[in-house]
């Protein structure tokens, strides 16, 4: 097999150069990290498992006319995506307070905020992803103020949408965090989602229960992880596909 050209290696995704240009693999892994990387696992399957559930409500998104860069899935642990120009910065939504907002701020977790509030963090692993203003985001050329704008309005729009959907299946979607890049397409460009959305992205709480179904289970040492993960993508409806599909051994035919 051909190898191909590495284009990034992150914590928990790879990106490889593309079939055609302005495209690339995006593969998911298995490693999990939190607390600036000081915290390390490997979970078997959780890469199965976000490559699913961010085809999923990327395509979701798509259908509601926010723009995105995923393209197709291209097997259990990768998918094509369009190349773009990374703004590095973390748009976070907030609906119910909880981690860095109710450190932050004293507001206790599971308070629900008056409402939706973004938060901007500089993608900088050096210097522990610091929050950020549009004021330093415009200082410093990190983003101009109209992409700022055009991230708010998207992010607005993928938070109520996110919000609605996870409802339907008895999941609050407490925070969710987003990251966007710049398309390029002749002289013209777009800012567009990029990255992924999963659990590894976003705070989700069982509506009956409060229990957790996302990655805080990892950071905060709760167990259970990939039973959570496995319950979001069995309630969004696509586990049963993936276990058809992962089945190794013969198969009794009835
Ligand atoms: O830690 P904090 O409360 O600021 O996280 C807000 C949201 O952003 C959470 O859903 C968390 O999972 C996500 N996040 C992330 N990557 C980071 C930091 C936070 O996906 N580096």
């Amino acid at each position: 097999m051909k190898s191909r050209k590495l284009v990034y290696e992150g914590k928990s995704k790879i990106l490889y150069e593309g079939p055609e240009p302005g495209t690339l693999v995006q593969y998911f892994k298995d490693d999990t990290t939190a607390l600036d990387a000081t915290k390390k696992a490997v979970l078997e399957g959780k890469g199965v498992l976000n490559n699913r559930i961010s085809e999923y409500l990327m395509t979701k998104l798509t259908d509601i006319g926010v723009p995105n860069h995923f393209m197709r899935r291209l097997n259990m642990r990768e998918q094509l995506i369009r190349e773009v120009e990374i703004i590095p910065l973390e748009v976070v939504v907030r609906n119910i307070a909880a981690g860095s907002l109710s450190k932050r701020l004293g507001i206790e977790e599971g308070t629900t905020l008056p409402r939706s509030i973004i938060e901007f963090f500089l993608k900088d692993d050096k210097l522990h992803d610091p929050m950020v203003t549009e004021e330093h985001i415009t200082a410093f050329q990190w983003a101009a103020p109209q992409e700022i704008d055009e991230m708010v309005a998207s992010a607005i729009r993928i938070n109520d949408f996110l919000s609605g959907l996870f409802l339907g299946l008895g999941i609050r979607l407490v925070d969710v965090k987003l990251e966007f890049g710049r398309l390029w397409e002749n002289d013209m460009m777009r800012v567009i989602l990029a990255d992924e959305i999963s659990p590894d992205s976003m705070r989700l709480w069982d509506v009956r229960t409060n229990e957790k179904m996302d990655k805080d289970r990892f950071r905060k040492d709760l167990g259970g992880v990939m039973e959570a993960y496995s319950e979001v993508a069995k309630r969004l409806g696509i586990l049963n596909e993936l276990q058809n599909n992962e089945r190794k051994g013969p198969v009794l035919v009835k």
